[in-house]
């Protein structure tokens, strides 16, 4: 489903990505860690089209992503969020929902007077488990409940890929583990891409784990492999990777 091939991504000089090679299969809830400026948004930036890589290939689902625009690459089935919020406080979930559905609908279909909410939107509205909350402005919304708009918002465009940037930073245990349960939910039929560092939440929730370091993947296998690889133990300052990984940013 995604597939990284020797990514660079060059900043004055600066390689923010140095060789980067990744795969993805599809269906699969693919965790990434790494130190603070590892890399890991950087990489969902290449792959959504925002940042361009200086050499090396993307490739989605079949299909070469370098060289086109963020709504193509967006039109194509790929979704991400940011590590800071985009929803809209002034309106309402299901008013948010919409507009993000309406990304991916031709202009025409816009301009169409709209009776009740979409399928995606309904389902999007489900799968969050924000239906009773569907007619109160987002603003009113707690930090959690935020976090689920915005993946919402993402499945509401009806993606076959997600990139999701710390989902649960800042979110209380009861929220973390609501969200791992999403997370899970969703690559029953997606393919989902997540930047996290708590460890807690990996053990739990994760499957595989691709660590990131210095702009290059550094280790790839299960939470226990990659927690109690030297490797990763080091580039967490030398301590325990479990302690390391665990502080946040
Ligand atoms: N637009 C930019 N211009 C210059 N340098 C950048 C830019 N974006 C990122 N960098 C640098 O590239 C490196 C990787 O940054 P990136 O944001 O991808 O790290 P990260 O792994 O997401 O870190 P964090 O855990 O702090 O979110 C960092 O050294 C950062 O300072
Ligand atoms: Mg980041």
């Amino acid at each position: 489903m995604l597939e990284l091939r020797d990514v660079q991504v060059v900043f004055d000089g600066f390689r923010a990505l140095d060789g980067v090679n990744l795969t993805v299969p599809e269906g699969e809830l693919r965790f990434l860690i790494g130190p603070n400026g590892a890399g890991k948004t950087t990489l969902i930036d290449v792959v959504t089209g925002l940042t361009r890589p200086a050499a090396g290939n993307v490739r989605f689902a079949g299909q070469d992503l370098v060289g086109r625009k963020e709504h193509q690459i967006v039109r194509l089935g790929v979704g991400r969020t940011f590590q800071t919020s985009v929803v809209f406080e002034e309106l309402t979930v299901v008013e948010n929902l919409d507009l993000a559905a309406s990304f991916r609908k031709p202009l025409w279909a816009l301009t169409r007077r709209r009776r009740g909410v979409s399928e995606a939107v309904a389902d999007a509205l489900a799968r969050t488990g924000l239906e009773a909350l569907a007619d109160r402005p987002a603003g009113v919304l707690s930090h959690g409940q935020r976090q689920w708009l915005e993946i919402g918002m993402l499945l509401a465009q009806r993606p076959r890929l997600l990139l999701l940037d710390e989902p649960v930073a800042g979110m209380s245990k009861d929220e973390r583990e609501r969200t791992g349960e999403l997370l899970t939910a969703i690559a029953a039929d997606h393919t989902v891409v997540v930047v996290e560092h708590d460890m807690d939440f990996l053990r739990r929730h994760a499957s595989t784990v691709t660590v990131l370091h210095e702009g290059r993947v550094l280790v790839e296998g299960s939470v226990d492999e990659v927690s109690a690889d030297p490797r990763v133990q080091e580039v967490y300052l030398g301590r325990r990777a479990d302690d390391a990984v665990g502080e946040r940013s």
